[in-house]
């Protein structure tokens, strides 16, 4: 969709398309299990995969069918065991969680309804239903729970499960692009009042003035990773904060998540699959004490929040925030690795179509990229429309992390998006790049 209105038909298209998308992923990645795989509980920080797939339809419920279409609950005895507020993730296996088939029966019967109210919505009458609002913020929500259930299966023992074709190698150029980019001094607009499906966090539009800085092209590589494990890294606490030195100690960190030595070389182990690290791909599975690490270990630091979305957005020669790096147009497959097409992040370097005017390259997709910032609210920032959405999660405890991995889907990835998590949080689809200010020498 583009801040044009598109009409009412084309709208309903557009969500009958990534609500359809959306469940066709759901329906793979819990299709690949047998049942006592969708029960059982991978890690004590996720939820069983059927919880996950009861979840969504209970959300497409209450907000489409309830909210929007003013119906009766199904069953309204299940509600308080997909409230994520009500049960963390590690209660979870121990609910009567309805199993396998019947959250699937639940699903498609849920969908079913939607589809019909989506055929007679005019996306009008209230502020939910505008610009078709609610629909797209099922539509992520499902998305983004099947970036959560990817991560389940890569935290899961056992067999492969899962296959995806290999990202295409770097472009030819990706050797010679300079390590970093300058992204000149001045206001912009950060955030947005006008993107119809953003959700409340990332509103409303407002301006901020950013010193001049330099940005890492593309994300840190494994290779590049390797250099700060090589030096003795993660044995220095100079390159650490006080709380990152005591957390590394404590949980014992010496590598990135899912990283073994073996036989003097580094291996990774995703989705079931051990191999050698690739050293032109962005780091994946290190947490924010890690990448804050690595950045003063290099002489830099970690972009603020709004210092990455500049990069990504502002167009010197229009003085406008684009939507994307690349320009106004959706996410396709020569300017991002989103969507899980594959599962993995492309070699560093990738996708000359989707970089920014700024020149850094892989800013949306690849990985979630760490930034120095918490999460906090936009000046003029209202909770909508529920504050458990956002705002409950506002504060120093999480970081704020930019820009959507190959996980995500489209639909939930743009240049305003938001995501957040605690700064010891590894198992997420995250990597980072690294900063310095404009006169800073180089390290
Ligand atoms: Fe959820």
């Amino acid at each position: 969709m583009t801040e044009v209105q598109l009409d009412t038909e084309a709208l309903r298209g557009r969500i009958a398309a990534e609500l359809t998308g959306a469940r066709e992923r759901t329906a793979q990645l819990t299709g690949c299990v047998d049942e006592a795989d969708l029960v059982v509980q991978h890690s004590p920080l996720m939820s069983p995969l059927v919880w996950d797939l009861a979840h969504v339809a209970n959300q497409e419920e209450l907000w489409l069918l309830r909210e929007v279409g003013g119906r009766e609950p199904m069953h309204p005895e299940i509600d308080p065991l997909y409230d994520a507020f009500e049960h963390p993730r590690s209660e979870r296996p121990s609910l009567p969680l309805l199993p396998p088939d019947e959250a699937r029966t639940y699903g498609h019967e849920v969908r079913g309804r939607v589809l019909d109210l989506l055929d007679r919505s005019s996306f009008s009458g209230s502020k939910l239903l505008g610009d078709g609002f609610a629909f797209g913020m099922i539509a992520q929500h499902e998305v983004q729970h099947d970036e959560t259930m990817l991560i389940t299966l890569q935290l899961r023992a056992g067999a492969p499960v899962l296959a995806a074709p290999a990202p295409g190698l770097a472009p030819s150029d990706a050797a010679r692009l300079p390590a970093e980019v300058l992204v000149p001094a001045g206001p912009f607009t950060m955030g947005t009042s006008t993107e119809p499906w953003a959700l409340d966090n990332e509103r409303p539009a407002h301006t901020v003035d950013v010193a001049p800085f330099y940005l890492d092209t593309t994300p840190v590589t494994c290779g590049a990773y390797g250099l700060f494990i090589e030096d003795g890294g993660y044995d220095d606490p100079r390159w650490w904060t006080p709380a990152g030195w005591e957390h590394r100690l404590r949980a014992g960190l010496s590598a990135p998540l899912y990283w073994s030595f073996d036989g003097g070389a580094w291996a990774r182990t995703a989705f079931g699959k051990t191999e050698p690290v690739r050293p032109d791909e962005p780091v994946l599975h290190v947490c924010w004490y890690e990448a804050d690490a690595y950045a003063r270990w290099a002489g830099r630091r970690l972009p603020t929040e709004a210092e990455w979305e500049k990069a990504a957005r502002f167009d010197p020669a229009t003085g406008v925030s684009r939507r994307y790096p690349w320009g106004n147009f959706e996410p396709n497959a020569s300017v991002a690795n989103l969507g899980q097409e594959f599962l993995r992040p492309a070699p560093a370097g990738s996708y000359p179509a989707g970089a920014a005017p700024c020149g850094a390259r892989q800013l949306i997709g690849d990985v979630w990229e760490w930034t120095s910032s918490d999460f906090m609210p936009y000046p003029g920032f209202a909770a909508w429309p529920y504050r458990e959405y956002s705002e409950v999660f506002f504060g120093p405890e999480y970081k704020v992390l930019r820009g959507g991995s190959f996980a995500v889907s489209p639909v939930a990835c743009r240049g305003t998006f938001r995501n957040w998590d605690y700064p010891i949080r590894r198992q997420i689809f995250s990597g980072f790049r690294t900063a310095r200010s404009a006169g800073a020498p180089t390290a």
